[in-house]
């Protein structure tokens, strides 16, 4: 157990830790974070992973899906998470546009987001072309986890964030490309929105861990977005997701208390204060009737 945060394994969870995590019959906890404090709040509360998701397009940059997003914001984003987490592997996704133009770019920018952003791994969307992308990443030494089932980045071509793999042909091509993954390297696979079934089907059939979102319970490991898990993310709760707190509706009413105290003058007060000798600002060139206010000065800000 680690004394600092109270989580059970290793000070520093590692990509091969994660890797091992059936075989030493772990179950793997991820939740995606965007910036320091909530890397440090989730780190705290003992999650290994956190996945710096292109999803911070949608929950903290305000654009309508993950498409927009580039590899400055993964940077950035990565580079705050790192600060944050002392325990928990940091894993960065490559951003639309970072690895479908050519091999040696997806190279460069894999490199990037572990030197600049300080990635502990990335994580890649599909396979088929992608595969030997994932292939030379591995072979570099960075740690390398696939995407397969809804992949947000052809969310164009998929019609929508729609469940995938229902019918023969096509849990056929999520399997095989789960199977292609892992003889390409990866250390393990996000399956996110498939029938539980099929999602066990490919837990039974690979050795790397599979980490489920809105695929069921047979999956090694879970991922949820932090937005969604904490009410951060509007009004709508989707069927995959379990939210354990309403914090958008906490916030909502501290800053809306905020408001009133600043528009009725109840804040800030005397504590919020800092005072002064008066007779020093007496010396200064100021309103005339300065020593008649002086009572009602001194007893603001004493
Ligand atoms: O970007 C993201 O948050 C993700 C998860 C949905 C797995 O890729």
């Amino acid at each position: 157990m680690n004394e600092e945060t109270g989580a059970q394994g290793p000070r520093r969870v590692t990509a091969p830790w994660l890797r091992d995590a059936r075989r030493d019959g772990r179950r793997i906890c991820m939740i995606t974070a965007y910036d320091a404090p909530s890397a440090r709040l989730a780190d705290a509360a003992g999650v290994d992973a956190i996945l710096v998701g292109d999803s911070i397009g949608r929950n903290a940059l305000g654009y309508p899906d993950e498409l927009p997003v580039t590899m400055d914001d993964m940077v950035r984003a990565t580079a705050a998470v790192r600060r944050g987490a002392q325990r928990a592997l940091v894993i960065t996704d490559m951003p639309f546009g970072s690895y479908q133009a050519g091999e040696d770019e997806a190279v460069a920018n894999a490199i990037r987001l572990v030197k600049e952003g300080g990635a502990h791994a990335v994580k890649l969307e599909g396979a088929g072309r992608t595969l030997s992308i994932v292939e030379r990443i591995v072979g570099l030494g960075v740690p390398v986890v696939g995407h397969v089932g809804f992949t947000p980045q052809s969310t164009n071509a998929m019609g929508g964030a729609h469940v995938q793999g229902k019918t023969r042909e096509t849990a056929q091509a999520i399997l095989d490309a789960a199977r292609a993954l892992e003889a390409a390297g990866v250390f393990s696979i996000v399956l996110e929105l498939i029938p539980a079934p099929l999602a066990r089907t490919i837990t039974n059939s690979i050795t790397v861990p599979t980490i489920g979102i809105g695929s069921g319970p047979h999956c090694d490991g879970q991922v949820q977005i932090w937005h969604d898990v904490l009410g951060l993310g509007g009004g709508k709760v989707y069927r995959h997701v379990r939210r354990y707190a309403d914090v958008g509706a906490i916030i909502r009413e501290a800053v809306s208390s905020y408001v009133l105290d600043v528009q009725g003058g109840q804040f800030p007060t005397r504590e919020h204060s800092v005072s002064m000798d008066l007779d020093e600002l007496a010396m200064l060139d100021q309103e005339p009737d300065f020593d008649k206010q002086r009572e009602d000065i001194e007893g603001v800000a004493r």
